[in-house]
C-alpha cells in the first residue's frame, strides 16, 4: 500500500522545454537542437559529479551545460545573457495537467513530495512561481546528501524525509535513469512518458506504472493496488 507519492521536478513537473521561446530568439533555427544538449548536458554533468563525489549545486551543472551547448553550435555566451537564461530557467511553468492532478491525489488520501536534484531554494522558489508548492507537504532536495539521482543515498534520503519505507514510497518521474535508481532502492515506480517516442532502457526492470499524463494517476495506482 502506498502511502507517499515523490514527484521528480524538471521534465516531470516542470516542463524545462518551456525556455524554448528565449533560445529561439537569440539562436533561431538551432534552439531545439540547443534545448535538447542543454538539458542532456545537465543531467550528465550530474551523474559524473556523483560519481566523482564533487557535489556542486545543480545550477553549477544547468549554467556549465548551457555555456556547452552554445559552445557546440558556435555561440560564446556573454555573461549577461547567461544569467538571463539561468533566470528563465529558474521560472519555467508546470506542465498544464499538473495542478489538478496534485489536487485530486493530495484529496485520494496520498502524502505528497516534491523530489529533486535541485537546491533546497531553487525547488521552494520554482514551485512557488509555478503556483503548485502548497499541494507539497515538503520538499526533498539532494543536497541535503550532496549527491544526485540515481546515487542510493538520494532514495534513502527520501525515504527518511517522508517517514516511510521504501515499498511505501511511489516515485513519479519522467526520467528513465531515476525511475530505476528508485526501483534500485525498492520503491514503487510510475514513468511519466509524456513523449511517445522516448524509450525506457533495456535493463530488465520495467516500471510498475507507465502513464502518459499525471491525469489518472491515482486510479493506475488502486489498479495495480500500489
Ligand atoms: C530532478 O528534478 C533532474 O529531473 C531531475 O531531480
Amino acid at each position: 500500500m502506498i502511502n507517499a507519492l515523490a514527484f521528480d521536478v524538471y521534465g516531470t513537473l516542470i516542463d524545462t522545454q518551456a525556455v524554448l521561446g528565449k533560445l529561439t530568439k537569440l539562436f533561431g533555427e538551432p534552439a531545439p537542437a540547443i534545448s535538447r544538449l542543454w538539458r542532456q548536458k545537465q543531467l550528465e554533468y550530474s551523474f559524473r559529479r556523483g560519481l566523482m563525489r564533487d557535489y556542486r549545486d545543480f545550477s553549477v551543472c544547468t549554467r556549465d551545460a548551457l555555456v556547452y551547448a552554445c559552445r557546440e553550435h558556435g555561440h560564446t555566451l556573454d555573461q549577461t545573457t547567461i544569467e538571463q537564461l539561468m533566470l528563465a530557467y529558474s521560472e519555467l511553468d508546470a506542465f498544464p495537467d499538473v495542478q489538478a492532478s496534485l489536487q485530486q491525489l493530495s484529496g485520494s488520501g496520498f502524502a505528497l513530495y516534491a523530489f529533486s536534484n535541485g537546491s533546497q531554494d531553487a525547488v521552494d522558489r520554482l514551485l512557488q512561481q509555478a503556483g503548485i508548492a502548497d499541494a507539497f507537504t515538503a520538499v526533498v532536495s539532494v543536497e541535503a546528501v550532496r549527491s544526485f539521482k540515481p546515487a542510493p543515498e538520494v532514495y534513502a534520503h527520501l525515504s527518511k524525509v517522508c517517514e516511510e519505507p521504501a515499498e511505501r514510497i511511489c516515485l513519479v518521474s519522467g526520467n528513465p535513469f531515476d525511475v530505476l535508481g528508485a526501483a534500485h532502492a525498492g520503491m514503487k515506480t510510475a514513468w511519466l512518458r509524456r513523449d511517445p517516442s522516448v524509450q525506457f532502457d533495456p535493463w530488465g526492470i520495467e516500471p510498475d506504472v507507465t502513464l502518459e499524463s499525471l491525469n489518472g494517476l491515482a486510479s493506475h495506482l488502486r489498479e495495480f493496488s500500489l
